[in-house]
């Protein structure tokens, strides 16, 4: 029983709404009782007040710009760990020893191959398909393949499934770039690290040995570390839902796909490079950012603003500093990372945007980088998508853990017609 309450007076009444309170954050109204005791529902549409779940895993201080996973900041963990490490840290709640580390990605490395008859799904789609059409159809299709983990009863179906998407979600990537570049699909190569066999399996033709940069590696690997996970956003809440009916891993993940391709969302990353590249040279911008605020003109600038950070996203900080590092590496110099640059300082300087608190977000530099490894901007989102597999997988596992889950229902505040008789058609 919580020890404090909040009063609510509603309809001559009065009750008492317990308190609760986490770790650390806002505390939370608990009104699951209220449609009960009131008849009245709560009205939220995009849960601007709602926590909508219980989570260990991942906490953000958007007035603070702080995210943390299990605790970590990400500054540290993008800085001094790999994706592997932080995947193993978001599904089983610690930092692994050396042994579990090696025992994990070992096991991750053994389920990267696709079932072969997987490929000829490839094939139905045309070859301008977006490379996220591909993967919302290749993800939802696992079920069909994978039938001896799809029981969510059992935790070792479950820990199987989420250890199938973890590793085949780059095999699925990769192969989703190669069909629309016309290029032979590459198999994983398990001599690999995670991010280099993805590299490999991307950029690697048959006929020539591929060489994996270690620079590369890294940033490709730290951009992963960047997007996996995010606490209850839209695609999270999304897997949350779907789960919460007792759909199988992989019908729930492909949800996730869906909903994260949108441009509010995972797809802001291709938006805002092609935002950069059509405003082009630092003199275009005043225009843009006259634009963005004019409330009759639908434009936005891509990679700003979030419904969360009201300060600087620090995933954004580090992906501006991954910038410098891999131009330095592949010694390129694209001179939209000096527009990006003047527009968020020119941004930053103007009332509309300090007034809002509209700061760059983690998709406002991420696009520079993959453009400079080679990515187009069509595969952005699916990278995005790859890294965030782990944060859903890891967000379902504790939902479905949960004793006290029950399916995802919400009401709405009804204004359509009342009851009223059926006209048939001719006396209509
Ligand atoms: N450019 C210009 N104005 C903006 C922008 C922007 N990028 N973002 C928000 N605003 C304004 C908006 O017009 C509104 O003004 P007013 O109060 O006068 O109506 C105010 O700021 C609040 O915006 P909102 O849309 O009510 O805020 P939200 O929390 O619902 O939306 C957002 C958050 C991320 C959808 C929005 O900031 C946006 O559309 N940004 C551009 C897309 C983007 O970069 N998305 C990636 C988010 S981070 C990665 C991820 O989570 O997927």
């Amino acid at each position: 029983m919580a020890d404090k309450s909040a009063t609510l007076t509603y309809d001559n009444k009065t009750i008492e709404l317990p308190v609760l309170e986490g770790s650390v954050g806002p505390e939370v109204i608990d009104i699951r009782k209220l449609y009960g005791q009131t008849g009245a529902f709560t009205y939220d549409p995009g849960y601007k007040s709602t926590g909508s779940c219980e989570s260990a895993l991942t906490y953000i201080d958007g007035d603070e710009g702080i995210l943390l996973h299990r605790g970590y900041p990400i500054g540290q963990l993008a800085e001094q760990s790999n994706f592997m490490e932080v995947s193993y840290l978001l599904l089983n709640g610690e930092l692994p020893s050396k042994t579990e580390l090696d025992d994990f990605s070992y096991t991750i490395s053994r389920h990267t191959m696709l079932h072969e008859q997987l490929s000829t799904f490839y094939r139905g789609f045309r070859r301008d398909a977006h490379p996220m059409a591909i993967m919302c159809g290749v993800v939802g299709a696992l079920s069909a393949f994978y039938h001896d983990s799809t029981d969510i009863s059992d935790p070792e179906q479950r820990k199987i499934a989420s250890h199938r998407l973890i590793a085949k979600m780059p095999t699925i990537a990769a192969m989703a770039y190669k069909y629309s570049v016309g290029q032979p699909f590459l198999y994983p190569d398990n001599s690999l690290s995670y991010t280099g066999n993805f590299l490999r399996m991307t950029f690697g033709v048959p006929a020539e040995q591929y060489e994996v940069v270690p620079a590369v590696e890294k940033a490709m690997d730290r951009i992963f570390i960047l997007h996996a996970d995010h606490e209850q956003n839209a695609s999270t809440s999304t897997v949350r839902l779907a789960g919460s009916s007792g759909a199988n891993p992989f019908a729930c993940i492909a949800a996730g796909i869906a909903c994260l391709w949108g441009p509010a969302h995972g797809s802001a990353n291709e938006a805002a490079l092609n935002m950069l590249r059509e405003i082009g040279t630092p003199d275009k911008i005043p225009h843009y950012i006259e634009r963005a605020k004019d409330k009759n003109d639908p434009f936005r600038l891509m990679g700003f603003g979030h419904r969360v950070y009201k300060n600087y996203d620090p995933r954004a900080t580090v992906m501006q500093k991954t910038v410098r590092e891999v131009f330095d590496a592949l010694k390129v110099n694209d001179p939209l990372f000096e527009t990006a640059l003047r527009l968020e300082e020119m941004a930053l300087s103007d009332d509309y945007f300090k007034e809002k608190k509209l700061f760059p977000n983690v998709d406002f530099y991420s696009g520079v980088i993959l453009s400079a490894i080679g990515f187009p901007t069509t595969m952005f989102t699916a990278l995005f998508a790859l890294a965030r597999t782990v944060g859903w997988v890891a967000q379902w596992n504790e939902m479905i853990s949960d004793p006290g889950q029950v399916i995802g229902r919400p009401r709405q505040l009804y204004t359509g017609p009342t009851a009223r008789d059926y006209v048939p058609v001719e006396k209509r």
